[in-house]
């Protein structure tokens, strides 16, 4: 809203997201193109951007480009330095959708930058399961542009510029003062819940490591990418996501053993039904598809044992010796 996205313009993003991506867009009646993910980090591939930026331009020439949607996804950041020198060169803001990314890391341009800090404007969530989650629903938009946070901060409340004097017509985004105190006090532990999550993700890596199911592809663990030489992304591990030969076999074997897994996301967004009025379908996003038939998220929370990895590993282990 505080971009001035319209009825009828283009926001690219990634299929491979929550929902809440794509249903902002439609909201304000623009249309999202979707370009897929790179298949290691699942967010958007910069030569997929540049291809939908450019059948775009060719097809629809009189469109307004309006924003690319990036998503830190499960908590580590999209490529930025080659995503933002795309947008930069077509021009177009860039968001940073780092709701399961708060605090990751970014090496960018021999500086290291976080999530929220790179683009245009950022947005956070603290639904409970985040990193940083408070006790109900909570969320935040980050910029360093100050003509942005104005704008926001009246659209928040009801586009009232003054008491009773409306500038924008806004909506009741307010933080709720009971959130907002949670999330203050939580604050303070959150380095040390990251450095924990990324503990447990390097446990079950040489974990997974020994059990040799890697070798025999089985599974997959997700890797931090060095972008570049001596330089790794702080990957903040909301979520520890693996990909699985028989997934969906895998997460019942785990669930009748006590072991809760998720599968985020089944579905790609340019195949749910309430989207198909974009015209997408199903073989458009091979590796967004992929994914979608592969991935599983295992307990990484920072509370968590090693004898509780150990079980983990030890029961996808077994599944797969059968
Ligand atoms: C990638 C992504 N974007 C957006 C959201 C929306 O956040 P919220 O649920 O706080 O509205 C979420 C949260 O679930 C998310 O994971």
């Amino acid at each position: 809203m505080a971009l001035g996205v319209e009825a009828g313009d283009a926001v690219f993003t990634t299929p491979f997201t929550f929902f809440a991506t794509g249903g902002a867009v439609s909201r304000m009646g623009a249309l999202t193109r979707f370009c897929d993910i790179d298949p290691v980090t699942y967010t958007m591939d910069p030569d997929k951007l540049d291809e939908a930026i450019d059948r775009e331009k060719r097809k629809n020439p009189g469109r307004n480009l309006k924003a690319v949607v990036p998503i830190h996804l499960f908590g580590q950041c999209a490529a930025m330095d080659k995503l933002l020198a795309v947008a930069q060169q077509n021009g177009i803001p860039v968001i940073e959708d780092s709701a399961q990314a708060v605090g990751a890391e970014f090496p960018f341009a021999m500086k290291v930058k976080r999530a929220c800090a790179m683009g245009d404007c950022g947005i956070l969530s603290f639904f409970p399961s985040k990193n940083l989650g408070a006790f109900g629903d909570a969320g935040m938009v980050v910029t360093n542009n100050k003509k942005l946070a104005e704008k926001i901060g009246i659209l928040r409340v009801h586009g009232e510029s003054s008491r009773y004097h409306h500038k924008f017509i806004g909506g009741n985004f307010r933080l709720d003062s009971l959130q907002a105190l949670v999330l203050r006090i939580k604050l303070r532990h959150l380095e040390s819940w990251h450095e924990k999550r990324r503990m447990n993700a390097e446990y079950y890596n040489r974990a997974f490591d020994a059990s040799g199911l890697e070798e025999r592809e089985l599974i997959k663990t997700p890797r931090a990418v060095y972008r570049e030489v001596g330089i790794q992304n702080y990957h903040t591990y909301n979520q520890y996501v693996i990909r699985a030969v028989r997934r969906n076999d895998l997460k019942t074997c785990l669930q009748e053993k006590g072991i809760g897994t998720a599968i985020y996301y089944p579905l790609p967004l340019h195949i749910q039904e309430c989207f198909a009025y974009l015209g997408y379908k199903k073989g458009d996003f091979p590796e967004a598809e992929k994914a979608a038939g592969e991935v599983l998220a295992l307990p990484v929370y920072p509370e968590l044992e090693s004898a509780q990895m150990d079980h983990v590993v030890e029961s996808i282990a077994a599944f797969y010796n059968k």
